[in-house]
């Protein structure tokens, strides 16, 4: 993991953690992923997405939020005036874990770095924490996603420079949940206005 980091902070673009991340060996969920599930989007842009890790389709198509999900993901972004010309999307964990069981602890530790380092590369305004892995992963909370959502929490990128995290409700979750939109809503909302207020 000391290893990880430290490769990790040596990266100076987006394109060479990418690069580090095709021949990284130290997560197992490389070796039964078809592909590495990078990026999607415009690296430029003032917000960035994070989900938790790749399904069947991403890991097909080497994008995240391909499927389900991405739909309904690409379908909040337009309620607000985003597409992926105008936000940067990434997962927790670069590699799908095998049947879409959820990333142990281990495996989101052992990745960790590389999602920080890309966080940094990116350099986003307004970071969205999808899900309760993302939230508690980035934010360092324990709290539960329907207690922190809604809420923009500090995330200090290594310069020192702070910036804001926004927790809110996975696409995946308001597929089964689809009452809970109203709630997702708002914090999209709330991510449009913080957007406005500094451009
Ligand atoms: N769910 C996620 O968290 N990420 C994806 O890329 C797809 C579904």
């Amino acid at each position: 993991a000391v290893d990880a980091r430290a490769k990790a902070a040596e990266m100076q673009s987006l394109e060479a953690l990418e690069a580090l991340l095709r021949d990284f060996e130290g997560c197992g969920l490389r070796f039964t992923a078809k592909n590495l599930v990078f990026a999607d989007g415009n690296p430029e842009a003032r917000v960035m997405f994070v989900g938790e890790a790749p399904g069947a389709d991403e890991d097909r198509v080497g994008k995240p939020f391909m499927g389900r999900s991405g739909q309904l993901l690409d379908r909040m972004m337009a309620a607000i005036g985003l597409d992926r010309t105008s936000a940067y999307i990434a997962n927790i964990v670069p590699w799908r874990p095998p049947g879409n069981r959820n990333p142990t602890p281990q495996e989101v530790a052992i990745c960790r770095p590389f999602i920080e380092r890309q966080i940094a590369l990116a350099n986003p305004e307004i970071l969205v924490c999808l899900g309760a892995p993302s939230t508690q992963t980035l934010t360092g909370t324990k709290e539960g996603i329907l207690r922190a959502r809604g809420r923009f929490f500090p995330y200090t990128l290594p310069d020192g420079r702070e910036i804001r995290a926004l927790a809110t409700l996975h696409p995946a979750y308001l597929l089964r949940q689809p009452v809970q939109k109203r709630l997702a809503w708002r914090d999209f909302r709330a991510l449009r206005a913080a957007l406005d207020a500094t451009t």
